[in-house]
């Protein structure tokens, strides 16, 4: 379970986070979405410990991740497999070396780790790619690459920060479902930030909106497209002029 309670976040004279509150369940996919620059990376970072809010409380389980020390929040970090935004490959190292270095920060048995990295790397579609370095892929293959190495250790908890952005829609299924084969083989909690309505309807059990710092509307993917709610009908339909005035 990850839950997250009134968390607040400023960046100066900027309020990001201003009460956010969710809890996914054990097991659970909750997508987050919102509009570029709300704060979905912000938030992804709190859960990860990488930020500390100003006010409010991280759990995991039943684990707390505000306040920990550094190496609980380590040893918290180890069950995390975290996509981000940006891939944040090692550029000195190769793909595979990449994935290695991952599976090597969480364990696993070194008879194993040959084996799993190439496996992993199949799974995303970047099988024979294994030696080439991050400069020499395209930009969803980095993508990519960096799924990988966040979901090779099998984590419980996984936070995907636009796991499918730049990608194809035939790579989009393809990641998407990765998403959902995790989910069912390892019970994953995970959050997904992502625009791609489709993915979210596709991956989610429930959709967060962000907006103004808070969960403005909580749903499943049924309930997204009968909603009332002027916010989610102006994202989902990508009407700029339904949008209610901040
Ligand atoms: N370390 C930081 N220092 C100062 N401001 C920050 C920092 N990190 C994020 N911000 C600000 O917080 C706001 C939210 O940023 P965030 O990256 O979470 O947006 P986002 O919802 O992920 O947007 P996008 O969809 O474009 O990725 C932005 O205005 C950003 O400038
Ligand atoms: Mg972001």
């Amino acid at each position: 379970m990850i839950r997250l309670e009134g968390l607040t976040r400023s960046f100066g004279d900027l309020h990001v986070l201003r009460g956010f509150d969710l809890e996914v369940a054990t097991g659970e996919t909750v997508a987050v979405i919102g509009r570029s620059g709300e704060g979905k990376s912000v938030l992804l970072k709190h859960v990860a410990g990488l930020l500390q809010p100003d006010s409010g409380e991280v759990w995991i389980g039943d684990e707390q991740v505000t306040g920990a020390d550094r190496e609980r929040v380590r040893r918290l970090r180890l069950s995390m497999g975290y996509v981000f935004q940006s891939s944040a490959l090692f550029d000195s190292m190769t793909v595979a070396e990449n994935v290695r270095l991952a599976l090597r920060r969480h364990g696993t048995p070194a008879a194993e780790i040959e084996e799993r990295a190439r496996e992993s790397l199949e799974t995303v579609g970047l099988g024979g790619w294994e030696g080439r370095y991050p400069a020499e892929l395209s930009g969803g293959m980095r993508k990519r690459a960096g799924v990988a190495r966040a979901v090779a250790p099998r984590p419980t908890y996984l936070l995907y920060d636009e796991p499918t952005s730049g990608l194809d829609p035939v790579t989009t299924s393809m990641i998407d479902e990765l998403v959902l084969q995790l989910k069912e083989d390892l019970r994953a909690t995970s959050i997904v930030v992502t625009h791609d309505m489709r993915s979210a309807c596709r991956v989610a059990d429930r959709i967060a909106l962000l907006r103004e710092g808070r969960v403005s509307w909580l749903g499943t993917p049924e309930e997204i497209e009968h909603t009332d709610d002027a916010a989610v009908k102006a994202f989902v339909e990508g009407r700029r002029d339904l949008w209610p005035d901040d």
